[in-house]
Formats: C-alpha cells, sequence, structure tokens
C-alpha cells in the first residue's frame, strides 16, 4: 500500500449532494488521502439542479478525476490500490447495478472491484420511500460485503445547517474508512465527557 491513501469518491445521480461536497471536503482535510472522483453524467445534472456547486469545485478537491465511461482508467482493476470506495449519494439505478454485478461504467465496475478485492465500499443510498426492489438490492450489497451507510443524519447534536447535516454523514463515512476526521467525536467523546 503506497504511504499515501487513496479514496475513490463516486457521485451518482440521487437527490443529497451537499453530503458528497461534505465528504469531499473531510477527504481533502484528512492528511495523507488522496481523492479519486467519478461523477455519472445524473451526478451532473443533480449538482446543477439543487446546488450552487459544480464538478470542477469537486474536482479542485481530487487528485483524479475520472468519467463513468472511462472503463480503461485505473480504478476499474483490482490491481490499483485503494483504501476504499464511497458511493455518495448513491441512486437507486446505481444501487441495483452494484447489487446486481453490473460494471457498464466505472463506477459500477469500481464498486464490484472494491467487493471482490474485500476493500471498503460504502453506499450512502437516497430515496423515500423504500420499495421492496430498493431493500432488496440493499442487503444483496450489504452481504457482498458493501456498508450500507444511510443518508439518515442523526439529530441529538442540534444541528444548526445543512452543513452540519452532511457533516454528521461526511464523519460516519471516514470513521467506517478509518480515516481521521475533526468533524464529530464519537458519542461521548467530547473533552471531559469520557467516564
Ligand atoms: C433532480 C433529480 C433528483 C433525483 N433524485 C434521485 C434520488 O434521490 N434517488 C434516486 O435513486 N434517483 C434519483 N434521481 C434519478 C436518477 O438520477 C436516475 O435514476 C439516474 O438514471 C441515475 O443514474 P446514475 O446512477 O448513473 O447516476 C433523480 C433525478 C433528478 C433529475
Amino acid at each position: 500500500m503506497p504511504a499515501t491513501k487513496r479514496v475513490l469518491l463516486a457521485l451518482t445521480g440521487a437527490s443529497g449532494m451537499p453530503y458528497a461536497w461534505a465528504l469531499a471536503k473531510a477527504l481533502a482535510a484528512a492528511p495523507g488521502v488522496e481523492t479519486h472522483l467519478i461523477a455519472s453524467e445524473a451526478a451532473a445534472k443533480v449538482l446543477e439542479l439543487e446546488s450552487d456547486l459544480t464538478l470542477d469545485d469537486f474536482a479542485r478537491l481530487a487528485a483524479r478525476v475520472y468519467s463513468q465511461n472511462q472503463l480503461d482508467a485505473a480504478p476499474a482493476s483490482g490491481s490499483w490500490r485503494c483504501a476504499g470506495m464511497i458511493v455518495c449519494p448513491c441512486s437507486m439505478a446505481s444501487l441495483a447495478a452494484i447489487a446486481s454485478g453490473l460494471g457498464h461504467n466505472l463506477i459500477h465496475r469500481a464498486a464490484d472491484v472494491t467487493l471482490k478485492e474485500r476493500r471498503p465500499l460504502i453506499l450512502t443510498p437516497r430515496e423515500t420511500p423504500f420499495n421492496r426492489i430498493h431493500m432488496e438490492n440493499m442487503l444483496r450489497a450489504h452481504d457482498a460485503g458493501a456498508t450500507i451507510l444511510a443518508a439518515c443524519p442523526g439529530f441529538y447534536h442540534k444541528p444548526g445547517s445543512i452543513a452540519e447535516l452532511a457533516d454528521f454523514i461526511a464523519a460516519r463515512a471516514l470513521d467506517l474508512l478509518g480515516l481521521p476526521q475533526t468533524l464529530r467525536p464519537g458519542w461521548k467523546e467530547e473533552e471531559g465527557a469520557g467516564e
């Protein structure tokens, strides 16, 4: 493993771009972490519709950017070392493709590779309500080794902004990857709150 940890961040066309932005910033702030970014075409559309951000904003925080059609890019191969992959937000379409092992675009192929190499794969699915197909796909992905990090931020820390809600999910994603984050301490881990 290189000293620098590569993390693959994939944006797909579900609502929830503030989560992806919080993640991109947290990964950029994590020492020794290099973000490799893939955005689906639908993700670019949703980003445009629901935020003031552009893909260039994300690209500025990344070491490398790939298009979803670059099936010959490094993350398509298991020999490319990577500390883990996060699909955030994860559309139901991409969830279905990943749960079915389809590798028709680089996001789905890289997720498939991540699972076969037994590296951490974190999916942040977003839809409501879920139908049976969505839930079955989450279970299939989970049983294949993925972690379903639902876009369900807690409210017990009394968030005052969308950014704080998004940071909640970003912090959990970095925790799951074993990466340092300063967005949120663990429950009751604030200074002086220990036992
Ligand atoms: C504004 C907008 C919001 C969307 N939100 C969601 C969503 O929250 N969840 C979802 O599964 N699909 C959502 N979609 C539909 C997906 O973008 C669509 O299924 C797309 O084909 C997903 O492609 P991808 O998985 O390659 O990114 C949304 C589409 C648009 C235009």
